[in-house]
C-alpha cells in the first residue's frame, strides 16, 4: 500500500520515484511563444502567423505558479529554472521571479533565454532575485545562426544580451549550443575561442529527438566525444569532476586555465540514472521526462479549488510512479518501427 502523503512533509528527501530518484529541480515554462523559429524546435512552416498559441486563460498565472512552487519545494525541489518558449516574452516576468525567489527551500533560480531581450531586461531580472542566466546561441556565424533560428534577429543581439547579464551579475553565464551535423558543427571552435577566457561556460548539446517537429535522425548527431576532440585539437582540454551529483554537462577545463566548456551527451552517454528534474508546462502539466507522451494536469485541481494537500498528492503519486529513462532506452526503442510516436510534448512547451 502507498504510505500516506502526510509523511512527506518532512524530511522532504523521502519523495523518490520508482528508481529512487528524488525530485530536486523544477523547470517551469512560462510561455509557449518565442521570437525565434529554430528549425529544430518551432519551424516557421508550422509556427507561422496563423499558428494559435495558448490563450491567456490557459496559461498558469503567477499566483498559480507560486503556489505550485511552494508545494514542490515542500517535496524537495531546490532548484528552479524558468524556461519557455522564450521566457522574456512573458509580461511582468520580474514579478514572478520576485515571488519565486522568496519561496522557502528554493536555493537556485535560473533562466534559459535566447537573450535577444536581455539587454533591456537584465537589470530588472537581477533586481527581482534571478541568480543566473543560460543563453542559447548556436553559432557566431551570422548566416549559420540565422539559418538555425529561422532568420530572426542577429548574433549581435545575443552578444549584447550576454554583456548586459554580465554587467548586472547574472552569472556564471552558461551558453548552450545545440550541435547539428553539417549545419553548425564547423563553427564550434570559433565559439570556443570566443568565450575562452570570458568567464562564461560554453556547453555543447548533442542534438536530440525531442518533440515531433524536427526530422531527427541519429546521423545528425555529433557525439560529445568528437566535439571535445575537435575543440581540444586547437585549444587543449582536460577533464574535470562534476560540480554536483547528476550534473547534466560533463566539464572540460582549458589546460591554460582560461575557463571551461561542457558537453551534454544526452544521446551518446545518457544521464537518466541521476535525473531529478520535473517539468511544468505553460498550461500547468507536470511532465516527468523531456520525452514524455504527456503530463499530469495540475491546473484543473488548482482551479477547481483543491487544497495544497490534494495537489501535493497528485504530484507525489506521479513522482512515485515515475519510471522514465528515455535517453537510456532510445537505442532499443529506435530499433522498433513506430516506437517514438507516443511523444507529444514539444521542446518549446517544456524549455529543454
Ligand atoms: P545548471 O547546471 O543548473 O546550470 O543547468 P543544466 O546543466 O541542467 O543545464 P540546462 O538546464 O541549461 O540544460 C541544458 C540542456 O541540456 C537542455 O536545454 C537540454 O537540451 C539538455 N537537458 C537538460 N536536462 C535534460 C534532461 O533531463 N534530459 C535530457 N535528455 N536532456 C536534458
Ligand atoms: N536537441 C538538443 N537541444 C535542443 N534545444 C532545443 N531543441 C533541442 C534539441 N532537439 C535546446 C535549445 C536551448 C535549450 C532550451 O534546448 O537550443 O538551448
Ligand atoms: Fe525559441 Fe528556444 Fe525553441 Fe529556438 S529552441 S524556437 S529559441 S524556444
Ligand atoms: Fe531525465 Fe528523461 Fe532526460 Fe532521462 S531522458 S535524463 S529521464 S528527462
Amino acid at each position: 500500500m502507498t504510505p500516506p502523503v502526510k509523511n512527506l512533509e518532512s524530511p522532504a528527501a523521502e519523495l523518490r520515484d520508482a528508481f529512487e530518484r528524488p525530485l530536486r529541480d523544477l523547470r517551469i515554462s512560462v510561455t509557449d511563444r518565442c521570437n525565434f523559429r529554430c528549425t529544430y524546435c518551432m519551424p516557421e512552416e508550422i509556427y507561422g502567423e496563423k499558428y494559435k498559441f495558448l490563450p491567456r486563460a490557459e496559461i498558469l498565472s503567477f499566483e498559480e505558479i507560486e503556489r505550485l512552487v511552494g508545494i514542490f519545494a515542500g517535496l524537495g525541489a531546490r532548484k528552479l529554472r524558468i524556461t519557455g518558449g522564450e521566457p522574456l516574452l512573458r509580461v511582468d516576468l520580474p514579478d514572478l521571479l520576485a515571488r519565486l525567489a522568496k519561496v522557502p527551500g528554493i536555493e537556485d533560480l535560473a533562466l534559459t533565454t535566447n537573450a535577444t531581450l536581455l539587454a533591456r531586461k537584465a537589470e530588472a531580472l537581477a533586481e527581482a532575485g534571478l541568480r543566473r542566466v543560460t543563453v542559447s546561441l548556436d553559432s557566431l556565424d551570422e548566416s549559420v545562426f540565422q539559418q538555425m533560428n529561422g532568420g530572426k534577429l542577429s548574433v549581435a543581439h545575443v552578444l549584447q544580451g550576454i554583456a548586459a547579464a554580465e554587467r548586472v551579475g547574472l552569472g556564471p553565464i552558461k551558453i548552450n549550443t545545440v550541435v547539428q551535423k553539417g549545419v553548425n558543427d564547423h563553427t564550434l571552435v570559433d565559439l570556443a575561442r570566443h568565450f575562452k577566457g570570458s568567464g562564461h561556460i560554453l556547453r555543447f548539446i548533442e542534438y536530440m529527438d525531442v518533440g515531433t517537429r524536427n526530422e531527427w535522425d541519429r546521423t545528425h548527431v555529433v557525439s560529445s566525444a568528437e566535439i571535445v576532440e575537435r575543440i581540444a585539437a586547437e585549444l587543449p582540454l582536460e577533464p574535470a569532476a562534476p560540480n554536483y551529483r547528476g550534473e547534466v554537462a560533463r566539464r572540460w577545463l582549458y589546460t591554460d586555465g582560461e575557463g571551461e566548456i561542457g558537453v551534454i551527451a544526452s544521446v551518446t552517454q545518457p544521464f537518466c540514472g541521476d535525473c531529478t528534474r520535473a517539468r511544468l508546462t505553460t498550461e500547468g502539466k507536470l511532465v516527468t521526462c523531456l520525452f514524455a507522451a504527456d503530463g499530469v494536469d495540475l491546473r484543473a485541481p488548482l482551479r477547481e479549488g483543491a487544497s495544497d494537500d490534494e495537489i501535493r498528492e497528485h504530484i507525489v503519486a506521479t513522482w512515485r510512479a515515475r519510471r522514465d529513462r528515455y535517453s537510456e532506452e532510445r537505442g532499443a526503442l529506435l530499433q522498433v518501427e513506430g516506437q517514438r510516436d507516443p511523444r507529444r510534448i514539444e521542446m518549446y512547451q517544456i524549455g529543454g
